[in-house]
């Protein structure tokens, strides 16, 4: 055998010289920390299933996204946990509902200086769990869920979200939302698309944190998608951007990587990932029995989520990996 004259190991060889080549950089302003604010606490409560993540009174998430934004931490995302919910999910469009009431605070405490975002569905707010109106068939009515979605967003504009995430999965949402917000003036609220979002075993520990079960047994099978299909997900993508989305998600991320790599292959408008709650907890679990670094695959994942295509990274790990960056603990 001839000495190989192309020797890639070349430039492995020293740290500096890894990081000279390096291709894909994981940045703290890629990165938005979703954040969970319950109506009727007193004190934060810990989530069992998503370790270091809160349900916050009103209060104490003023105190964390001042701190995340202290951290140089660009963005967050709001989840709401109502105090009473019933089967429109009316908690979602009322302006005094917990999240309205979360926007107004954080707007007033910092102004522009981060980017809030608002989740925008019902199933948070809905009796019986569902994204949407259950009809006299048991099924998720699309048209009439549009409908809620519409006063969904116009109450999250209202209050200040600069950005509604809708991710109900139901055909035309963000073509009803777009359209509703164009009509009340809010010309400039951006709308980011959980375009592909996969009826995904892995949302289990999110369902704990904003106390949602589905009455009977039920799933999410009839609106979200099948996670056998990639196509289908460039369908949902193409479809988003057609209806006005400004930024198209792909949900969860790393047994999606080939749906982020295609569409970031295709499409001019920003692409973000959500790494899930089953994702961060897989990793807590492993890492608490000492079996994984914990840190070591939280940067790992959220690295090659960036790498296949991603510029906007939905995370748990958000505030860790601001931490370690100013600690300097890793390198950004
Ligand atoms: C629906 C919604 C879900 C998540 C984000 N938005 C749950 C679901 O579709 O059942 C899951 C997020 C996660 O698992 O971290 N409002």
């Amino acid at each position: 055998m001839p000495t190989p004259t192309v020797r890639p190991r070349r430039l492995r060889r020293t740290a500096a010289i890894r990081d000279l080549v390096a291709q894909t950089h994981l940045r703290v302003d890629d990165l938005v920390a979703p954040l969970f604010v319950r109506e009727g606490i007193d004190e934060p409560q810990p989530i069992e299933s998503l370790p270091g993540v809160m349900q916050h009174t009103a209060t104490s998430l003023r105190s964390e996204v001042a701190a995340l934004a202290e951290l140089g931490v660009r963005s967050v995302v709001l989840f709401g946990v109502p105090a009473s919910k019933d089967p429109t999910g009316s908690g979602a469009f009322d302006p005094d509902g917990i999240v309205q009431i979360a926007l107004r605070d954080l707007r007033s405490d910092l102004g522009d200086d981060i980017v809030v975002m608002a989740d925008l569905c019902v199933d948070e707010y809905t009796d019986h769990g569902h994204c949407g109106i259950v009809g006299a068939d048991g099924d998720v009515d699309n048209d009439a869920t549009l409908e809620l979605y519409a006063r969904a967003a116009l109450a999250q504009a209202a209050a200040g979200a600069q950005v509604v995430a809708p991710s109900g999965m139901m055909d035309g949402q963000v073509a009803v939302i777009r359209d509703a917000l164009d009509t009340a003036g809010f010309t400039d609220v951006a709308i980011m698309a959980y375009a592909a979002k996969f009826a995904s075993a892995l949302y289990g520990p999110f369902r704990d944190a904003v106390d949602v079960s589905i009455t009977g047994g039920g799933d999410r099978k009839g609106y979200q998608q099948d996670w056998r299909n990639s196509r289908e997900a460039q369908l949902e993508i193409d479809l988003d951007v057609a209806e006005g989305a400004d930024i198209v998600m792909v949900k969860p991320a790393l047994a999606y990587l080939d749906v982020i790599a295609d569409a970031s292959a295709r499409l001019d408008v920003p692409m973000a990932a959500y790494h899930v709650s089953g994702e961060y907890a897989m990793i807590h679990a492993a890492a608490e029995r000492g079996w994984i670094d914990g840190d070591a695959v939280a940067l790992e994942h959220l690295t090659a989520i960036k790498r296949a295509g991603a510029d906007i990274v939905l995370t748990y790990f958000t505030r860790w990996f601001a931490e370690s960056v100013a600690n300097g603990s890793v390198a950004s």
